[in-house]
């Protein structure tokens, strides 16, 4: 990782398990509210910033039912690797949020899930999105909200903290930094964007075990590239501690996680 902004860049083989583990457990939660925030309809042009293995660019094109054109951009060749691979009728663009490969008003939809906390430049890639959606679209971003509103994270990644050092520390603080409301709101307002809706909404990140859940935590992210075995050990005792409350009958792990619906218009 270089620069001072944590970009979540993953091999393909980190890809793999974030599609196998972490969509099901976390992102496959959310993608149907933000994909029914956004008013997704057959016929539309909609497009997906930031699609990872692309689980809210799905969740768009099935909705859809095969009418209207889905794509999805990713920095990260390895998520785009595995989103082509799972479904290749979906366009898969390589491309950087800041700078999109799209001409003005090309989409009726612009979404973009758990993803902006990661851009180096928050501001202009909003002003990128507002300006490839028509105007009268729907911008329609889905956030974290901040570390001290989650009860369930807030405890394990407590334990992230007391025992990762510095190159995890970045990563735990980006994906908390968009939580407030206020903020947000300003980021959309400098893009020009009308907000017309927001929704905080707590999501269930569901686990197998408090072991997957910290498998999936570092090894489904850039923190598997970062951390020696026995730090791991180490964060694995202390997290599965602080996931005791949130551990259900046969070991299951159930965490609350907060997050927030953003839905605007680029105004005619
Ligand atoms: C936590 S993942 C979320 C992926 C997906 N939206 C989902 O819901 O599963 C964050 C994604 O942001 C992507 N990303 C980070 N910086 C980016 C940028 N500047 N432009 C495009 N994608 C970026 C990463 O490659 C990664 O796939």
């Amino acid at each position: 990782m270089t620069g001072s902004v944590e970009t979540f860049q993953l091999s393909v083989e980190a890809a793999e398990v974030y599609e196998a583990n972490f969509v099901p457990a976390l992102f496959a939660d959310w993608a149907p509210h933000l994909v029914e925030a956004a008013g997704v309809a057959p016929g539309q042009a909609v497009l997906d910033v930031a699609c990872g293995t692309g689980v809210v660019a799905r969740t768009a094109a099935d909705r859809m039912g095969g009418q209207g054109r889905v794509v999805g951009l990713d920095l990260n060749q390895g998520m785009l690797t595995v989103a082509g691979r799972l479904r290749p009728d979906i366009e898969w663009r390589q491309g950087d949020a800041a700078d999109l490969p799209f001409e003005p008003g090309s989409f009726d939809v612009v979404l973009c899930q758990a993803a902006l906390m990661f851009f180096p430049d928050r501001a202009g890639s909003l002003r990128e999105m507002a300006r490839v959606a028509r105007a009268g679209g729907t911008v329609a971003v889905q956030v974290w909200d901040r570390l001290e509103a989650q009860e369930g994270y807030g405890a394990m990644y407590d334990a992230f903290a007391r025992h990762l050092g510095p190159e995890a520390a970045q990563l735990e603080s980006a994906y908390w930094a968009l939580g407030d409301l206020g903020l947000l709101g300003s980021l959309f307002e400098a893009a020009g964007l009308e907000v017309t809706a927001t929704r905080t909404r707590v999501g269930t990140v569901r686990f197998p075990s408090a072991t997957d859940a910290i498998a999936t935590e570092i090894e489904a992210t850039p923190l598997a590239e970062r951390i020696s075995e026995d730090t791991y050990d180490r964060l694995l005792a202390a997290a599965t501690e602080a996931m005791r409350p949130f551990t259900v009958d046969g070991g299951r792990v159930e965490l609350p996680l907060k997050g927030h619906l953003v839905t605007a218009t680029r105004p005619a």
